[in-house]
């Protein structure tokens, strides 16, 4: 196993994770047009050695390799469960049986799904609170609760004398390659991405752990997933925008079209809206990836669904958005639908039941019989220009 790559990130903490060049979907949803990776970093103190989360199943012999070029897996006396999802914990059971005398550190919520999810007993489970400490000797852990990013057992951990943040899923991002953030020109295109597929749901949770952690003094960001963060102020900067919701003067404008009548309903839509200053961003969802739909609604104050009527209600591809746009709440303040039918309406009905009370402030909604006339055209730029103004405010 001489082949396997480790690298050292600061004095005696290395990075033994995997990268996953080949996965397409995360969690049968998330399309991962880059793969991604599972971080993974073991600490070698002068006493104790520990384990920051492990990876996905199907890897525990490669990550025990990767240990095992450092030390002896046996040898390892703490395995940090910052969060209990597979793809960072999956590889627990293999460890714990290779290894006799490791406990598994996790707070009371980690201790229950891990014996759930991965049949470890009471006796292997240290249960930490918040602010707890470890001293492995010359490296102290400290763990800082941070539930529901993203689950509501997860944790941060801080190694204090190397100044390094282990946030397992914050700040993290879906890319297999690279190492540090440096190699991304584009990273933080990446992490919005990631931000809005896994956090935006939970943004007040962000908040809350970024207030926690403003006044740590933070060297590195490792995540459980991509690049490590040396310039954390970027990442945490962002972090901070998108968490609060902070939004651009963009909409966000999905639609599927089956005889192009929606189509030529959302072209002079969008041309009106960049007529007036908004920046646009076009998805057919046909052709698109979700996980780019998702990375534009992180920051836009619009969103405009384009549907026409299947079988009484919004073609199946558009309930899917409507579905996402609602579940992940993005920080979308604005919407409007357009909608075109053959013999029988009913898309509109639909979309306004749907995100009827999900705090986004449907401007209008047009729903026309087969192509647009002269006349809808003229309704169309007009309800674009109503939103436009919203937007510019
Ligand atoms: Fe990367 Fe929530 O697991």
């Amino acid at each position: 196993m001489n082949w396997l790559n480790v690298f050292t990130i600061s004095k005696d903490v290395h990075w033994v994770g995997v990268r996953d060049w080949n996965r397409i979907l995360f969690d049968a949803l998330i399309p991962l047009p880059m793969g991604t990776s599972y971080n993974s970093y073991l600490i070698i103190g002068e006493k104790k050695n520990a384990l920051i989360d492990t990876v996905n199943p199907g890897f525990e012999k490669e990550l025990e390799g990767k240990i095992r070029k450092l030390i002896d897996p046996s040898d390892l006396d703490y395995i940090v469960m910052n969060h209990a999802e597979p793809d960072h914990a999956g590889a627990i059971p293999h460890l714990m049986s290779i290894n006799s005398k490791a406990v598994l550190v996790t707070n009371t919520r980690g201790a229950k799904m891990a014996k759930t999810y991965f049949g470890v007993p009471d006796d292997r489970i240290l249960i930490i609170s918040d602010q707890d400490t470890i001293d492995l000797g010359g490296k102290t852990l400290r763990f800082i609760e941070a539930p529901m990013l993203h689950w509501p057992e997860t944790i941060f951990t801080y190694l204090h004398e190397d100044k390094i943040l282990f946030p397992c899923d914050f700040f993290g991002s879906h890319i297999a390659k690279g190492v540090y953030d440096e190699d991304f020109d584009d990273l933080l295109v990446h992490a919005q991405r990631y931000f809005g597929e896994i956090m935006m749901p939970f943004k007040s949770a962000a908040r809350r752990a970024l207030a926690k952690i403003k006044d740590l003094d933070i060297s590195i960001i490792a995540p459980s997933h991509g690049p490590i963060h040396r310039n954390t102020q970027r990442i945490v900067r962002a972090y901070g925008g998108w968490a609060n919701g902070e939004t651009r003067r963009k909409a966000t404008v999905v639609y599927v079209t089956m005889w192009k009548s929606t189509e030529k309903m959302i072209k002079p839509f969008i041309e009106a809206l960049m007529s007036e200053g908004v920046e646009v961003s076009l998805h057919d969802l046909v052709s698109s990836d979700v996980g780019d739909i998702v990375k534009d609604l992180v920051d836009s104050r619009a969103i405009v669904l384009g549907a026409p009527t299947v079988l009484n209600g919004m073609h199946p591809l558009a309930f899917y958005a409507a579905y996402l746009v609602k579940a992940l709440r993005p920080p979308t303040k604005f919407g409007a639908f357009l909608s075109s039918y053959g013999w029988g309406g009913g898309a509109k009905k639909q979309f306004q039941d749907m995100l009827g009370n999900s705090g986004i402030d449907v401007v209008g909604s047009i729903e026309i019989n087969g192509p647009p006339s002269e006349e809808d055209i003229e309704q169309i730029v007009g309800l674009s220009k109503t939103l436009a103004l919203k937007i510019m405010e």
